[in-house]
């Protein structure tokens, strides 16, 4: 988690390198295209509006840094700016051949894309950083240490995770029920795949987002959890459309009103969709949301990406063979994220 106040600093600096850096070009644009070997514009005055534009954004970026509260709007034209500018720089060096120096500048644009957006997600849900940095919520009404645990997993990996904060729990005190959403097609959601077919299938449900249905829960809405922790995977940078299912029953809204709930997302590396629409569906259900927990997949990227596909590909781990010198040796969290679960629910069962 990147702290606020470096979200800030990275503000001024694109104040300071936008601002300048374009009064610079304006000024000095001849000596420094002659030395870099850039052909000087046909049209001048769309190099000068350019550049004002650009000016612009470095105005805005200070306006930023100056007040990020009262100025979250600007965030959201910086990312749309210099989202165009440097689309616009990608397209041309790709299909014009622009000189590398723009491309210096479209890469410092989409860096920026990037820390504008982490930025605002940070400003709109103070909470949600609070939270991921492990600190918990107040919680409501009396604590019977007894806890429900939901959860859905394809490979493995939640379950894992469950195991983790269920021991985390269990060992402080807490007793814990499970319960393991079950698809009603078993064929398709089941791991290994039958077929590529199958992996293809549910790569497409979940990128257009498609219900799918799951066994009847049975969640009672008399009970004695003082809380349930709700963990879910990610589908195509949301959450699984299995564990969505649980807020797509309005039965099961009595079972979450007023209670505290927690959520756990594991992925490979896209987690923030994910968390806030687990988040916001606890909310929508009636839940006092305490906390939420992240864990992504051991390794680097791209290896990540790759070792995932080829794990979905060929059912296990470090295939094929001859890229194994690329690939990780597990798709699923590190030794050292469970361990951090485990911490994390301990310190659950003590709020
Ligand atoms: C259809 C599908 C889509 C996925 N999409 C993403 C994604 O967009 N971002 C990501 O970080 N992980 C993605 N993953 C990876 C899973 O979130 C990850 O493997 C997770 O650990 C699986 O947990 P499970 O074994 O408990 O199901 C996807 C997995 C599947 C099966």
């Amino acid at each position: 988690m990147i702290k606020g106040k470096y979200l800030r600093y990275a503000c001024l600096v694109t104040a300071f390198v936008n601002a300048f850096g374009n009064l610079g070009l304006m000024l000095i644009y001849r000596p420094l295209f002659d030395l870099l070997g850039i052909s000087v514009p046909i049209d001048l005055h769309y190099f000068y509006w350019m550049a004002g534009l650009s000016f612009t954004n470095g105005v805005l970026a200070y306006y930023i840094f100056d007040n990020p509260e009262e100025n979250r709007t600007l965030l959201k034209v910086g990312i749309v700016g210099k989202g165009i500018f440097s689309l616009m720089t990608f397209y041309f060096c790709i299909f014009h051949g622009i000189h590398w120096f723009f491309l210096i500048l479209g890469l410092w644009d989409v860096i920026f894309v990037l820390i504008f957006w982490i930025y605002l997600i940070q400003l709109q849900a103070p909470d949600l950083t609070r939270m991921n940095s492990g600190e918990l919520l107040p919680g409501r009404g009396h604590i019977s240490r007894k806890a429900m645990i939901l959860y859905y997993s394809l490979t493995g990996t939640g379950a894992a995770s469950v195991e983790r904060i269920q021991k985390g729990l269990e060992t402080t005190g807490y007793n814990v029920d499970t319960i393991q959403v079950r698809p009603v097609d078993k064929k398709l959601f089941h791991f290994p795949f039958d077929s590529v077919l199958s992996f293809i299938s549910l790569t497409l449900l979940a990128i257009l987002r498609r219900k799918a249905r799951v066994e009847p829960l049975n969640l009672p809405s008399d009970h004695d959890y003082d809380l349930i922790i709700i963990e879910s995977q990610t589908w195509f940078v949301g959450m699984s459309a299995i564990v969505e299912a649980i807020f797509q029953n309005e039965n099961n809204r009595p079972f979450f009103q007023g209670r505290d709930a927690v959520a756990i997302i594991v992925c490979r590396g896209l987690w923030r969709r994910s968390q806030a629409m687990l988040m916001r569906h606890l909310e929508e259900f009636g839940s006092n949301v305490i906390g939420t927990q992240a864990y992504t997949h051991v390794g680097w990227e791209p290896s990540r990406l790759f070792s995932l596909a080829a794990y979905f590909i060929y059912g296990k781990t470090e295939q094929p063979v001859w890229l194994k010198w690329f690939l990780q040796p597990r798709c699923s969290l590190s030794d050292s994220s469970l361990d951090a679960l485990e911490v994390y629910s301990k310190k659950l069962a003590n709020r």
